[in-house]
């Protein structure tokens, strides 16, 4: 009785301690960046992929990028939008210079939504974390650097995609897209394990406890 009022006590302060922390230590998606001209929100699907949505300030291309450098030289870019005709459009593209990049002969990108309404074109699309391909970046291999530009007009064709001017930019540090949604407070993860071993050692004790005082009665 002691015992498990000991264990309640214990998980109820440990529950309150957490509570204020919670926004702090866990990874709670959807996450997001604010580039002014351009936002990015991105969060884990259940099978894991990506789920991302780009919203710029244009009526022509949206494009993000991965880089491990802060460089469009060598990034893994997609661009994205409504074209003519309301013609949703999604590229997965490579860029290997301070020009228009080539599409990706492996497509790794689902468009899901695209939109444009008052100059602002929206695409949400799902990329795997991992997608095999060496024109990809694989973002379970660390943290790399958003970039992100937007284009004046649309495309058919990547290649034929016209210049951003200075609608472009990159994130100031590296981010890490390889987070998942944590359900619990972290310290329930770690310690929920170790208070019912406690528990029921407790448990266990108590039993010994009380028998070795019945069989000393009995005696
Ligand atoms: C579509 C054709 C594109 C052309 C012709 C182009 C061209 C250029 C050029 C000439 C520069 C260097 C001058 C400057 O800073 O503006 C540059 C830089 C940059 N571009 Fe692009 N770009 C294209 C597409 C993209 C795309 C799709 C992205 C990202 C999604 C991107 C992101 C950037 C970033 C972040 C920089 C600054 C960093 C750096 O100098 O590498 N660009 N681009």
């Amino acid at each position: 009785m002691k015992n498990s009022s000991f264990f309640q006590t214990l998980l109820t302060t440990l529950i309150l301690v957490q509570a204020p922390c919670h926004g702090a230590t866990l990874a709670n998606p959807p996450f997001d960046l604010d580039f002014g001209d351009l936002q990015v929100t991105w969060t884990r699907n259940p099978d894991g992929n990506l789920d991302i949505t780009v919203t710029g300030k244009t009526t022509g291309w949206v494009g993000i990028g991965f880089s491990n450098d802060q460089s469009m030289l060598n990034s893994d870019v997609i661009l994205g939008g409504v074209g003519c005709c309301n013609q949703n459009y999604l590229y997965d593209a490579w860029a290997s210079d301070h020009a228009p990049p080539a599409v990706d002969t492996q497509n790794d990108l689902t468009l899901l939504s695209a939109s444009e309404a008052n100059g602002t074109t929206e695409i949400r699309f799902e990329r795997p974390l991992a997608t095999g391909d060496g024109n990809d970046l694989d973002l379970t291999q660390g943290p790399v650097y958003l970039l992100w530009a937007l284009g004046p007009e649309d495309i058919t064709d990547p290649t034929q995609a016209a210049y951003h001017l200075s609608n472009r930019g990159v994130s100031a540090g590296k981010i890490d897209f390889n987070v998942s949604a944590v359900p619990l407070p972290g310290a329930v993860w770690l310690f929920g394990p170790a208070l019912s071993g406690l528990g029921i050692w407790l448990r266990r004790k108590n039993h010994v406890e009380t028998d070795a005082a019945n069989t000393a009665t009995a005696g």
